[in-house]
């Protein structure tokens, strides 16, 4: 059996010395898939022409077959997109919204997907209405409860994290959905960290929409990710780009948006592969036993809360930062990206500076190259100084 921390972190092409605790963001992709992925770009630039109009639409059908089984999906109901923002935007701008209609989301929503939703209401007369959730979070119901407070009769569309970015929550995601359907309110859940993180059983869910990022947990080149439509959601939705195959079926109009780099998408079965490899449920809870010890210790030495106790949390985790680094010299938003620029450059550690709920907060991530030593200099934060933002 592979072992995991630094012994596993020559698979990866990460700069060896810094304590790479932000998979959360970006993802990071084994050596192994990026030489498929590049075995990709090789094929097609030997014969563009043939690669793209021959080999490649039988090729994204066979990538998202190969990996929809693992979703307990049909390769029917799965398209690829670009990442979870043009998922989320495709299914947000096709639909049809009315001047008095309602939006739900959250406060923890994905600001770009916010803004989306903010554009989409501003366009069309809706209103955005963002639910508070509050953090810390305490339970799935005193989340539940937050969010299905906001329904009302004119809620048309329920947009919800599967686990938000900022504050690494999972959502009850089937409670709010079934609570949603009852009343004929449609559902889009941002499952940016679904894929690979958590066991998914995407239909059995309920929405009508699923959006994940294959670029972050499942390990695939930057650039991959799904989009599940429930069958008779499909027909309402079309991609951001309206192209050759507009209104010839959900996978025609997805499968082709123009022409792009399809090397992301042909990798993401090498990116499950290596995940299969090291085993699924071993990654999971070992990246979820991971994230929680480092978090834990961090709240104990600091004395602040984390973001909310074990059951909703995966392989990230947040507490709030020291009140000595609660000085911000810049508004908020800029101050948290100084301090990971200068944590960065002082402390060799890649680490999630964020604010929410008026303060900032420190979130880690937890991957199979981690260790607990990783963590070390963020548990000591509080001996040192912070970097200067002003
Ligand atoms: C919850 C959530 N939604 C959407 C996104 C956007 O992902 P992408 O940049 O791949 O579109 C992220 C990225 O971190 C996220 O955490």
């Amino acid at each position: 059996m592979t072992d995991f921390g630094r012994a596993i972190r020559s698979r990866f092409l990460l700069e060896p010395d810094i304590a790479f605790l932000n998979h959360g963001s970006f993802g990071t992709v084994p050596r192994d898939v990026y030489a498929v992925a590049d075995g990709w770009r090789r094929q097609l630039e030997v014969n563009p022409d043939r690669f793209i109009r021959e080999t490649l639409p039988p090729a994204i059908r066979e990538a998202v077959g190969k990996i929809a089984p693992f979703f307990k999906a049909r390769a029917e109901d799965i398209c690829f997109v670009d990442n979870a923002t043009a998922g989320v935007n495709a299914v947000l701008r096709s639909l049809d919204f009315k001047p008095g209609d309602e939006i739900l989301s959250t406060d923890h929503a994905y600001g770009a997907v916010a803004n989306a939703i903010r554009y989409v209401a501003t366009r069309t007369g809706a209103t955005a209405v963002f639910a508070e959730v509050k953090m810390p979070a305490s339970s799935a119901d005193e989340i539940f409860s937050a969010i299905t407070a906001r329904f009302s009769p004119r809620t048309k569309l329920l947009v919800i994290d599967h686990i938000t970015s900022a504050t690494a929550l999972i959502f009850p995601v089937e409670r709010l959905t079934g609570f949603a359907r009852e009343r004929g309110v449609r559902v889009l859940i941002d499952g940016a960290h679904g894929p690979g993180h958590l066991a998914l059983d995407i239909p059995s869910i309920g929405a009508d929409w699923y959006v994940g990022n294959c670029h972050k947990w499942l390990f695939a080149p930057r650039g991959c990710a799904i989009l599940w439509a429930r069958e008779d959601a499909q027909k309402l939705i079309h991609p951001l780009s309206i192209s050759h195959d507009y209104n010839h079926g959900f996978t025609a109009e997805f499968d082709w948006t123009g022409t792009r780099d399809p090397a992301p998408f042909l990798s993401a079965p090498a990116g499950l592969e290596f995940l299969r490899e090291l085993g699924v449920e071993r990654v999971q809870k070992h990246n979820r036993a991971l994230a929680l010890s480092g978090a834990q210790r961090m709240a104990q030495r600091w004395g602040e809360p984390m973001n909310a106790p074990p059951e909703l949390l995966g392989a990230m985790a947040s507490v709030r930062l020291p009140p000595s680094w609660q000085k911000f010299g810049a508004p908020v938003r800029a101050t948290a990206r100084l301090l990971c620029q200068r944590i960065l450059q002082r402390d060799k550690i890649m680490v999630a500076i964020m604010p929410s709920a008026g303060a900032l907060w420190a979130r880690v991530s937890a991957q199979v190259y981690n260790e607990p030593a990783d963590y070390d200099g963020v548990v000591n934060f509080i001996d040192r100084e912070p970097p200067d933002t002003a």
